[in-house]
């Protein structure tokens, strides 16, 4: 029989538990989740029952935990400012590591951490899940044949979807940089990393423009309220917190537990009661015009790879539906991974055009297109030896110098940073 690994998650929220946790529940035959980490018991009440992880592998003190090595992995899924700092603790005592993304904003943070795995060993596999997804694996497999020729542009389109931008980036965790690292890193490290793996090649140069333009008390209307649930724009403003989320559930079909409804309350099941209570006290009841936030609601990144690829990448909130739009402009053709479509079209030059359906790709009913299941049945692969680690903590670093040197671009007028 195959070797069943031991996970301890760190960080039990929607990316430790929901995601990574389910999954390892899924798939027995690989993974046991064993220990949980959380600061908020309540938190740890919930999935050490959904989970079957006994009450006394739980903890709610990081340092506590990081006492010894509890399991063969230890998943990292913490708000971004803790990665780093736990990311080390966890490769002291031994661990091989599943790192959310983004790793950190911060250069001498990147350094740090390449620096402690280099001296305690353990791997570093950064949640760039879409490297795993199956459209993206397709993508690259189109490009490194060559059916467009020399890849010499690339066009990246990140359409967050308003009520995600108002959800993560104006009400929720990712709003205020005083908090939480950049939105072009936040949103957008998986692009910087895909567009590095398909460009295949270094970043050498980065400039940035952006702003948040929209989300701010300038743009209240005079007579709306501080609540969406006493505000006389409840039913009208696409952000009304009673539109994203009690609306939202109910058009989605009431699930019992899906995101981003089950952020807004504790609930488990969701029902209608525990979300209005969520949204009349939360902050997520809050008008998007009347909160903390200075994350961008647009930015634009434009690069220069070493081997002469150029790219550019637009980030915006302001789209209906979500999906990445990436056309690739290559010698011989063009491709285009419309996700908002379903398609990736291949048109060759002088040639007919074909179109695959992402249907036909991706996993169904796991998120990020796939990406998910992906990532943790690669790390299974990764971890007994069936297969290379796909990719290694300085490329991950790589990419996230490009995100770091863009917002500092952003920061200064659009500046041009040489990376290297
Ligand atoms: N790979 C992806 O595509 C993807 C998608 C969304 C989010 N993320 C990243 O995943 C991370 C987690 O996001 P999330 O949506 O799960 O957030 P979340 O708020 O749902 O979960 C974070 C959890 O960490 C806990 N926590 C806070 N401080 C802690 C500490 N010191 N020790 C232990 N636990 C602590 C919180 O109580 C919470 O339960 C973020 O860094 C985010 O950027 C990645």
């Amino acid at each position: 029989m195959d070797k069943i690994f031991t996970a301890a998650i760190v960080g039990c929220g929607g990316r430790g538990c929901e995601a990574y946790g389910k999954l390892f529940y899924e798939l027995k035959d690989k993974y046991k989740v064993n220990c949980l980490c959380d600061v908020n018991v309540k938190k740890l009440d919930k999935y050490s029952k959904m989970l079957e992880v006994p009450l006394e592998n739980c903890f709610d003190d990081e340092d506590e935990f990081f006492a010894k090595k509890r399991a063969d992995i230890c998943v990292i899924a913490t708000l971004d400012k803790d990665h780093v700092r736990q990311a080390i603790k966890a490769l002291k005592v031994g661990y091989d590591i599943l790192l959310e993304k983004p790793i950190t904003d911060d250069v001498k943070e990147c350094k740090k951490l390449l620096k402690a795995q280099q001296k305690y060993g353990g791997k570093v596999l950064v949640c760039h899940v879409l490297r795993y997804a199956p459209a993206y694996i397709k993508t690259a497999e189109l490009l490194n044949s060559g059916t467009i020729g020399r890849l010499v542009a690339i066009q990246a389109i990140e359409r967050v979807t308003y009520w995600h931008q108002a959800h993560s980036y104006v009400r929720g965790n990712w709003r205020n940089t005083k908090d939480t690292t950049p939105m072009i890193l936040a949103k957008c490290c998986h692009d910087l990393d895909l567009l590095q793996y398909y460009a295949n090649s270094s970043c050498t140069s980065v400039s940035s423009v952006g702003d948040l333009t929209f989300f701010n008390k300038q743009n209240k209307p005079k007579d709306a309220s501080d609540r969406c649930l006493s505000c006389k724009y409840v039913d009208t403003c696409p952000y009304s917190a009673k539109c994203v989320y009690l609306d939202g559930w109910k058009k989605n079909g009431c699930q019992p537990n899906d995101w981003p409804y089950n952020v807004v309350t504790m609930a488990n099941p969701l029902t209608e009661e525990a979300i209005l209570e969520g949204i009349k006290n939360g902050p997520y009841g809050r008008c998007v015009f009347e909160c903390d936030n200075d994350a961008v609601d647009h930015q634009i990144v434009e690069m220069t790879f070493n081997n002469g690829v150029k790219a550019s990448l637009t980030m915006t909130g302001f789209t209906s539906t979500g999906g990445r739009i990436y056309s690739f402009y290559g010698t011989y053709g063009e491709l285009v991974l419309d996700e908002n479509v379903g398609v990736i079209k291949v048109r060759k030059f002088n040639q007919e055009e074909e179109i695959i359906s992402l249907d036909n790709l991706a996993e169904g009913g796991h998120s990020h297109g796939g990406g998910d299941y992906g990532i943790v049945t690669s790390l299974y692969d990764m971890l007994s030896g069936k297969a290379n680690f796909s990719t290694s903590l300085k490329a991950s670093i790589e990419s996230h110098l490009m995100g770091i040197y863009a917002e500092k671009s952003r920061l200064n007028g659009g500046k041009t940073y040489k990376i290297h």
